[in-house]
């Protein structure tokens, strides 16, 4: 049987993700049209303890699809982890009768609907916003695809400057624990080698190909270091690689913070959109604990257990190895 709900709120939390916006207006549109009365909660979980609830209508999101960032703002919040910050939360919701609840985000925001979720019975869906695109059962979260457009933009201006001076350069990408960002910019911007937290990649093996480059006539070369790498960052990596292989000239950018922003690819509007339409609809159907994914070309739901659990599945380990031949 369906449930009455008959308010629902939507929040983002973690890191901002491009596209973020267009699944806020997609959820709020979603969800009048369907006679509910829809809030925002400002700041993530922490706008659910301080009670930043606002009601918002179908012109609270116009003019927002094109925006990077979140207009609900975003927050990592640690007072959510606990019990008294969690039973403060719901009180909130319980005063405005919000019976559905619609958050948007990572690993750690999908931790904190998980928990939240079955203390309090309250219905929620997560819908996958982060650049990091590290949870299981999307192929592509929220942002993922906005991220990678704005590094291999980053990239392609510096292979300009290397390739004028015969430079080497190690170039960090975000991604936390996760390679992804870095192997797919990897593919896109014809990279010489890609570190990834999820894989061993030997020092030796960098070096043997790097002077495999040089033998063959590279005059530059380009490698992506993921931020997760076990040999460290970008800075750790190239002095490492510098103090026994110096044919180039060698600088190293960290891309940091630059990844998060910008306006949305047609990607993650279009993702953000779908996602934030099929949330509410699973909403109204009666689910909870799941999370709107895309799986191919479809919107699938996955619970949020196993999105949580399964997400170091997630390298696409054909594209590591065509990066290994298309580089020489
Ligand atoms: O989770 C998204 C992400 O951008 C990661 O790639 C990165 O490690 C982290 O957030 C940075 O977080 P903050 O913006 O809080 O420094």
């Amino acid at each position: 049987m369906k449930p009455n709900i008959k308010n629902i709120a939507v929040l983002t939390s973690g890191g901002d993700a491009p596209g973020m916006n267009a699944c806020i207006r997609a959820v709020v549109r979603t969800g009048i049209y369907n006679g509910i009365n829809m809030f925002g909660v400002l700041q993530g979980y922490q706008g659910l303890i301080s009670n930043n609830i606002i009601p918002m209508d179908a012109r609270s999101v116009s003019n927002i699809i094109h925006l990077g960032g979140t207009i609900l703002k975003t927050a990592r919040c640690l007072e959510f982890k606990t019990e008294e910050g969690m039973e403060l939360a719901f009180q909130n919701l319980k005063a405005r009768d919000i019976d559905g609840l619609v958050v948007i985000g990572g690993d750690g925001t999908f931790t904190g609907a998980q928990r939240f979720g079955k203390k309090f019975g309250i219905r929620v869906i997560g819908i996958p916003g982060t650049i990091d695109n590290d949870l299981y059962g999307s192929d592509f979260t929220l942002g993922y695809d906005t991220a990678i457009n704005t590094v291999i933009e980053a990239i392609d201006k510096i292979r300009d400057t290397a390739d004028s001076h015969d430079r080497l350069f190690f170039i960090e990408v975000m991604g936390r624990d996760s390679g992804c960002i870095a192997l797919r910019s990897a593919i896109a911007s014809g990279a010489e080698a890609v570190l990834l937290p999820e894989k061993e990649t030997s020092l030796d093996e960098l070096i043997s190909q790097l002077e495999v480059g040089a033998s063959t006539k590279k005059s530059s070369s380009i490698v992506i270091v993921s931020e997760g790498h076990k040999d460290g960052g970008a800075y750790d990596v190239a002095k490492k690689v510098k103090e026994r292989f110096n044919h180039y000239d060698t600088k190293v950018t960290i891309l940091g913070h630059l990844q998060r922003g910008g306006s949305p690819s047609s990607f993650d509007r279009i993702l953000g959109s779908r996602l934030g339409f099929a949330a509410i609809n699973e909403l109204l159907k009666g689910s909870t604990m799941q999370m709107v994914g895309l799986r191919g070309n479809d919107v699938k739901t996955t619970s949020i257990d196993e999105a949580l659990t399964r997400h170091t599945f997630k390298l696409e380990s054909d594209l590591l190895e065509m990066t290994k031949v298309l580089s020489i």
